[in-house]
């Protein structure tokens, strides 16, 4: 009896091993570092395997060397077409053993076959309150119709999109003199904050994909968590 006892307690203390995620940009990467950083603070219980970028270009790709992750360049550019683009892209994460897909500003619209290849595993962050504004140009569009708030989303990636279930919002009020970049700012600062909220949901189990939707702490999530944002 005592011996199952002991058993049973160290196994449940033993840590989960650390969820592995594959990330991938097309641009600067500061949700990739936010991430980055976040793991390696112990903040979530997961570590990036693999930076991959679509194009030579993307400046998140010294970023991630810098911190000593792994990195590749799949140029979207250099294939003949779309399948056989994702064809290399898949084989990359798949490589790299990750668990969980992050796109983290990939400027890429993905197939309906890739996105079920990654369905429920596959994660991404939209700078507008979805399903409002989807698409390019938030900022802008937020202004030019005056709204008082605007806002950003992590989602589940399906072949809609910006179309995905919706995990995590954060919302900021638009101020006056407010433009496209003071608007972007604070919502970037927002991102950093979401992005490793909703992996560290995933790696301690908090959030899974069950019966084709996200569950949040044991019931089905109908709406998105709102964080709003701390009054000034
Ligand atoms: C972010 O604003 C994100 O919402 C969008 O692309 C941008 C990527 O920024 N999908 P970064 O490359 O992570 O700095």
């Amino acid at each position: 009896m005592c011996a199952v006892a002991t058993a049973t307690s160290s196994l449940a203390e033993t840590p989960s091993a650390p969820l592995g995620l594959a990330v991938i940009i097309s641009g600067r990467g500061s949700n990739m570092l936010a991430i980055a950083r976040a793991c390696q603070a112990g903040a979530v219980n997961a570590r990036v395997l693999r930076v991959i970028a679509d194009r030579d270009s993307a400046a998140g790709i010294a970023v991630a060397q810098s911190l000593g992750l792994e990195t590749a360049v799949i140029p979207a550019r250099s294939f003949p077409d779309k399948p056989a683009f994702e064809t290399a892209l898949a084989r990359e994460i798949d490589a790299s053993g990750a668990s969980l897909v992050v796109l983290a500003g990939f400027m890429r619209i993905l197939s309906p076959e890739f996105t079920a290849r990654y369905e429920g595993r596959m994660l991404n962050i939209h700078p507008s309150l979805l399903p409002a504004y989807k698409g390019l140009h938030t900022h802008e569009r937020v202004l030019a119709a005056g709204d008082a708030s605007h806002g950003v989303t992590v989602h589940f990636v399906t072949a809609e999109l910006d179309g995905g279930p919706l995990l995590l919002q954060a919302r900021i009020a638009v101020k006056p003199g407010d433009t496209a970049e003071t608007l972007s700012a604070r919502i970037q600062q927002r991102e950093h904050i979401i992005y490793p909220q909703v992996i560290h949901w995933i790696a301690s189990g908090r959030l899974r994909w069950q019966d084709g939707g996200p569950w949040l702490d044991g019931k089905a999530l109908q709406q998105p968590v709102l964080l709003e944002e701390e009054a000034s």
